[in-house]
């Protein structure tokens, strides 16, 4: 049984997602045994791994009733632009708080959310205070006599868990063995606190590493560990273990290093896979080393998407 279905959901994209193994690649390495999970091919705008949480934070916010969704990101957040166009799609007002100052030139995922009609709120502030100005916006619109729905960002709470929780049973179903290690880039948690309240429910043995690109790992531990554990007591199933957390701040968001080049590179040549320099890249390169290192289990690398800022990755000096 899916522990998820009995929540509400808003359909928004294609599932399952394919899950597939990467031979040329391996050849390439030398060996390994590599699969890709494709929530690259989600199907819904180019939100990516960001289709699954929203198509529960959009149910919720339908069953109680919003008239308004309010959440925020960071001018690059692909899950502010994904959330925007999902809102759309549902009939629902959007409105996003960006920290800073307006934009002259906004980048593509908020000229996204632009086209989506979210109304963008600029906070002058920093990117740590959103979800506290959401909160007092929805307070705000409350008091004003409307129904708004607060949604974190990165949807980074029990309800956005629940596309995770829902993705661990699609990956059960797939016929995934229990000795299979599954990467994926980590931003806001939200992912793989949902993988690992669906690992624990499912009762399976993978392990779960994940890769994270802007937050120390302490901080990811606190945040993955309470949303998973929320999430599993919503879902009323086993408590959740903890993912193995892996530092990739270094040397900063959407800054790669040239072994993270080299293997967006080989990834591309070999398979045509498109990795993106702020998450794709990073969970890519950790696959890849763990398999330079010796590792014959399989891994099951989760392409997240981001595709809006992956082709520069492939850029090549001297191609004209
Ligand atoms: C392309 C991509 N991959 C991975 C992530 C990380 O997902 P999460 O925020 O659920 O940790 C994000 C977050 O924005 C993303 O845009």
């Amino acid at each position: 049984m899916n522990p998820t279905a009995a929540f509400s959901r808003y359909s928004l994209g294609q599932f399952p997602t394919p899950l597939h193994r990467l031979h040329r690649l391996e050849q390439a390495l030398g060996g390994g045994h590599l699969m890709v999970k494709r929530d690259d091919l989600a199907g819904f705008a180019v939100a990516g791994n960001k289709t699954r949480p929203l198509e529960f934070l959009i149910g919720d916010a339908l069953t109680c009733g919003a008239e308004v969704v309010v959440s925020g990101g960071a001018p690059k957040s692909n899950f502010a632009s994904a959330l925007a166009a999902a809102t759309r799609s549902a009939g629902l007002e959007c409105e996003l708080m960006v920290p800073g100052g307006k934009l002259d030139d906004p980048p593509v995922p908020l000229a996204m959310a632009i086209a989506s009609g979210a109304t963008l709120r600029f906070t002058g502030g920093d990117r740590e205070e959103l979800d506290t100005a959401i909160d007092e916006r929805v307070r705000e619109l409350a008091a004003a006599g409307r129904r708004a729905y607060a949604v974190p960002r990165g949807g980074a709470c029990a309800v956005g868990a629940l596309g995770f929780a829902n993705a661990a049973c699609e990956l059960a179903e797939q016929g995934v063995p229990d000795d299979a290690a599954i990467v994926l880039p980590v931003g806001s948690g939200a992912s793989v606190a949902g993988l690992i309240a669906g690992r624990a429910a499912v009762g399976a043995g993978w392990s779960v590493a994940g890769v994270s690109v802007s937050r120390p790992i302490d901080e990811m531990h606190e945040q993955t560990s309470s949303i998973a554990a929320a999430c599993s007591r919503s879902m009323l199933t086993a408590e959740p273990h903890d993912a193995l957390l892996v530092d990739a701040t270094v040397p900063g968001m959407a800054a790669v290093t040239e072994g993270e080049r080299v293997d967006a590179l080989l990834a591309f040549d070999t398979e045509g896979l498109l990795f993106d320099p702020s998450y794709g890249v990073k969970a890519l390169h950790h696959a890849l080393t763990m398999i330079r290192q010796g590792s014959t289990e399989p891994i099951i690398l989760w392409h997240t998407g981001g595709l809006t800022s992956a082709i520069p990755l492939i850029a090549r000096e001297g191609a004209s």
